[in-house]
């Protein structure tokens, strides 16, 4: 698809909009509401943002109560089979829905209906579920919802295009001050036990003019807090012939006009490099959070997962981030109990841990995912046994957090006052990590940074503005 044909395929999109606002204003004597139920992560939240502005666009009204809706779309996660049973149980109850209201509408959309083991469950075991369609038509929402309400077949579309980006698919944004803002779609990287590349398709960067230009839109908007989201971030633009990389596209950023933080999420340790260090290191506006996956401390574990970097390239970089930038916030994200990992390999994570003293971790029991190629390796432990490495890594993580914790004491950071905290007069923002901090200050101020020092870490960051 290039600009033109995106164009053209968005102005179609537009007409079956406005089709589907004429069908519904003869089935229902006030404007429809529609309810968009989010699971997964942030690229999905983000996906959603853009269903609603779409849903927003066909004259539907937005709620989160699924019961009183005419629409109920539910963007789904396929990354582990906790993520998958919560949905399939949230798509049952709709069925009362499309009793009481036979012309309401139920879709599944996201990464589960990607699949083609979900499509024919549904389509066999869930007959009242109008849409399912996969990650990459999803600009084409207005034209499914049409032809269902027009009397369509029930809809089935999960091609993976891998081509260009849609643009100017319309946003409707949950937030005022924080605001989700994808670079890239997809994945390349087949780590062997994630569903992602399945799900999402191969890795596409957006052309850097879309990205500036809806950067610019959101802080004239009044965003002040941009996370850039990709799985990858480190490969945007690879092949690309703007030869712009991540870390230039972050420069470029950071030299837009205003007062606003740029967060970033996720990169991967085989693609981080100094250079990318170095520039969050000079960009003011860059938060000084790092979230880089290890996954496992094991290179044994490293080489079995097709992760392609080892234990001391991935303690180089963080050794190199913690000198470039003495208080940068480290997060990452661990799996427990991969196939095969023994609990030797499962102290070399325990190890890394320590040595890292990462501010917080997402820890993951290991979940095998039909179709990739970790699920056909053999697991000889218990998900008992990974139960115990797991609470074990928790009780480890847990002290560092709570020692390191109170290091934060007397420090200031440049925090935005994103909020009323959870006592009267007080504020809440975060310090440059994910930390949560609560100072007092008046409600004017929300929307404003101010420069906070930490009092107290007792019970949760305490701080007062400075003047
Ligand atoms: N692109 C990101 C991660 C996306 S998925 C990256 O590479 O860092 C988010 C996290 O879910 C992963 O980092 C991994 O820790 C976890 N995860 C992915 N597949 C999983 C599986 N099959 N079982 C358990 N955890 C998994
Ligand atoms: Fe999954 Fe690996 Fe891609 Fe991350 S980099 S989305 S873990 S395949
Ligand atoms: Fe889940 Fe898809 Fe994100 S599988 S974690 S919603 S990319």
């Amino acid at each position: 698809m290039n600009q033109n044909s995106s164009a053209a395929v968005m102005t179609e999109q537009q007409v079956y909009a406005a089709r589907v606002a004429a069908l519904t204003a003869k089935l229902y004597s006030e404007p429809p509401k529609a309810c968009v139920i989010t699971f997964g992560c942030q690229q999905n939240v983000s996906d959603s943002e853009r269903l609603k502005g779409m849903l927003a666009q066909m004259g539907y009204r937005l709620t989160d109560d699924w019961r009183n809706a005419q629409l109920i779309l539910f963007n789904t996660c396929a990354v582990r089979e906790h993520a998958e049973d919560r949905v399939y149980g949230n798509i049952g109850r709709t069925k009362a829905v499309k009793r009481q209201n036979p012309n309401a509408i139920v879709g599944v959309c996201g990464c589960m209906a990607q699949r083609e083991s979900v499509a024919e469950k549904i389509r066999r075991s869930y007959p009242y579920v109008d849409m399912v369609f996969g990650t990459q038509v999803q600009y084409r929402l207005p034209e499914f919802v049409y032809r269902r309400l027009s009397g369509g077949e029930r809809v089935f579309e999960r091609a993976l295009e891998n081509g260009e980006i849609p643009e100017d698919v319309p946003i409707l944004r949950d937030g005022t001050l924080k605001g989700w803002l994808p670079i890239m779609y997809g994945c390349n990287n087949f780590c062997t036990y994630c569903i992602v590349p399945y799900a999402r398709g191969r890795e596409r960067s957006r052309e850097p003019e879309h990205i500036i230009a809806e950067a610019k839109e959101m802080i004239a908007a009044g965003y002040r807090d941009i996370t850039l989201l990709g799985q990858n971030v480190n490969s945007y633009g690879k092949g690309a012939a703007h030869g712009l990389d991540f870390a230039g596209l972050l420069r470029q950023l950071n030299a837009l006009e205003g007062d606003f933080v740029i967060r970033f999420m996720t990169s991967h340790p085989k693609d981080c490099t100094k250079e990318l260090i170095d520039t969050i290191r000079d960009c003011e506006k860059v938060s000084h959070h790092l979230h880089l996956p290890f996954q496992s401390g094991s290179d044994r574990i490293l080489r079995r997962m097709n992760r392609q970097y080892d234990r001391a390239k991935y303690l180089e970089l963080i050794a190199y981030a913690k000198e470039q930038i003495p208080d940068v916030s480290l997060t990452s994200d661990v799996i427990v109990g991969f196939p095969g990992e023994t609990y030797e390999d499962f102290c070399e994570t325990l190890s890394l841990v320590k040595e890292v003293r990462f501010a917080s971790l997402f820890t993951f029991i290991y979940s095998p995912r039909e179709g990739t190629p970790a699920a056909m390796m053999d697991d000889p432990v218990t998900r008992e046994e990974k139960g115990v490495w797991f609470d074990e890594l928790l009780r480890v993580q847990e002290q560092i957090a709570a020692e390191d914790e109170k290091r934060f004491s007397g420090r200031t950071y440049r925090v935005l006052c994103e909020g009323k905290g959870s006592r009267d007069g007080f504020l809440s923002g975060r310090t440059n990590g994910t930390a949560v901090i609560e100072f007092p200050g008046e409600a004017s101020l929300i929307g404003e940074f101010a420069r906070v020092q930490v009092l107290s870490t007792e019970g949760g960051l305490k701080g007062v503005i400075l003047s």
